[in-house]
């Protein structure tokens, strides 16, 4: 392709603005934003700034309409996701959808039977998987040098709820601190290990809020916040292995997204990124000096610049596979339905 990646993107809050800002960063040789849709106004305006030559629209599908588009983001809280990747993807668009990707797994599936019928392609935002740490990690246990994993612990926790967006109604959110939060390093810790299939999951989960950091939120957050902020799981895989998840929205200590993975080998941690090896008996630190950064708007930005790029080559995304994408959703079910029913759910 010698022109510039049209892009649309659905819902300008907070992730929404975060993609317009680094599409803008690529350069307009790499990609433009040719049309941006919200309900509100007031971020009409906002995204209007950004990208005042794109066509502003509140209805969604006169957006993708026209049929021009070739990458629609959708960046809207999870209960649009479904209808929005539809539309996008009947439109002729690629998709890429925010986590979570959809609010269950029949949700998931129709959206990817829908792009496999249309030779469309869809990516979930778990820009995590795009830290320079995590493709370091995702490398070196695929090449076997540090054995094979056996046990990871896996937690996402945010020092308040998080407050940019309606994370906290069931609703719209369709789910807590694991929907929100803790899906970023559980997804990177599973890609890491190589991708196992989960086989079952135990899990609890509750909810501190208002007791604690209530006094923080307003009155209408406290009266409508139905989600659990707490949430913990042991989940076990096809390949033998394990993995605890930890998550909650009132910790006191960063960092919010890490995971650490024992293996046969070795040890690997995400953040403080780390990797021991067991040599004769001895734990030695074989931790490398990368030169790129691993921050948040990074993985955001290389996100986007890897499936823009792959739209101007013609190559196909690789970062994700259906059957990934299909299991971390699968994994998040069970993980809330074994929570609600207090009992193991085989998956
Ligand atoms: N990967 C990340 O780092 C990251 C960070 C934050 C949020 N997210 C994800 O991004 C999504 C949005 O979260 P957020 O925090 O930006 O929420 P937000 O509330 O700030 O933004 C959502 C926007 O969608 C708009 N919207 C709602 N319904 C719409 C409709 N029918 N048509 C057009 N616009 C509509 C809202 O007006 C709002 O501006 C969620 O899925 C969330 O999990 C990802």
């Amino acid at each position: 392709m010698a022109s510039p990646v049209k892009v649309g993107v659905i819902g300008c809050g907070a992730q929404g603005t975060n993609h317009l800002n680094v599409i803008k960063e690529l350069g307009m040789e790499m990609a433009v934003v040719s049309a941006f849709c919200d309900l509100s106004p007031e971020r009409l305006q906002n995204a209007k700034e950004l990208w005042p030559q794109a066509e502003a629209a509140n209805d969604f599908k006169a957006m993708l309409a026209p049929g021009e588009l070739d990458l629609v983001i959708v960046a809207t809280m999870p209960n649009t996701h479904m209808q929005m990747a539809l539309a996008a993807l009947e439109a002729g668009a690629d998709v890429l959808c925010e986590k979570p990707f959809m609010r269950n797994a029949e949700e998931a599936e129709t959206v990817l039977e829908t792009a496999e019928r249309l030779g469309r392609q869809v990516q979930l935002g778990t820009n995590m998987r795009y830290m320079a740490t995590s493709g370091y990690l995702h490398d070196l246990v695929a090449s076997g040098e540090i054995g094979t994993p056996v046990y990871s612990k896996v937690w996402g926790c945010h020092v308040n709820p998080p407050w940019w967006g309606p994370h906290y109604y069931l609703s719209s959110s369709a789910g807590g601190v694991l929907a929100s939060t803790l899906i970023h390093a559980l997804d990177l810790a599973i890609w890491v290990g190589g991708s196992p299939n989960p086989v079952s999951v135990s899990a609890s989960m509750g909810r501190l809020f208002p007791g604690k950091r209530g006094p923080l939120a307003s009155p209408e957050i406290r009266e409508r916040f139905n989600v659990e902020d707490l949430f913990m799981a042991l989940v076990r895989f096809d390949d033998g292995s394990t993995c605890v998840l930890e998550g909650n929205w009132c910790d006191d200590r960063p960092p919010p997204h890490c995971f650490e993975m024992v293996t046969t080998k070795g040890k690997i941690n995400s953040e403080p990124f780390i990797v021991t090896v067991d040599e004769s008996g001895e734990v030695v630190d074989k931790t490398p000096k990368l030169t790129e950064s691993s921050g948040w708007g990074e993985s955001i930005r290389n996100q986007d610049a890897d499936i823009i790029q792959s739209l101007k080559t013609g190559s196909s995304w690789t970062m994700q596979d259906s059957r990934q994408l299909l299991n971390l959703q699968r994994l998040i079910d069970g993980c809330y339905e074994s929570a609600r029913n207090e009992r193991e759910i085989v998956l």
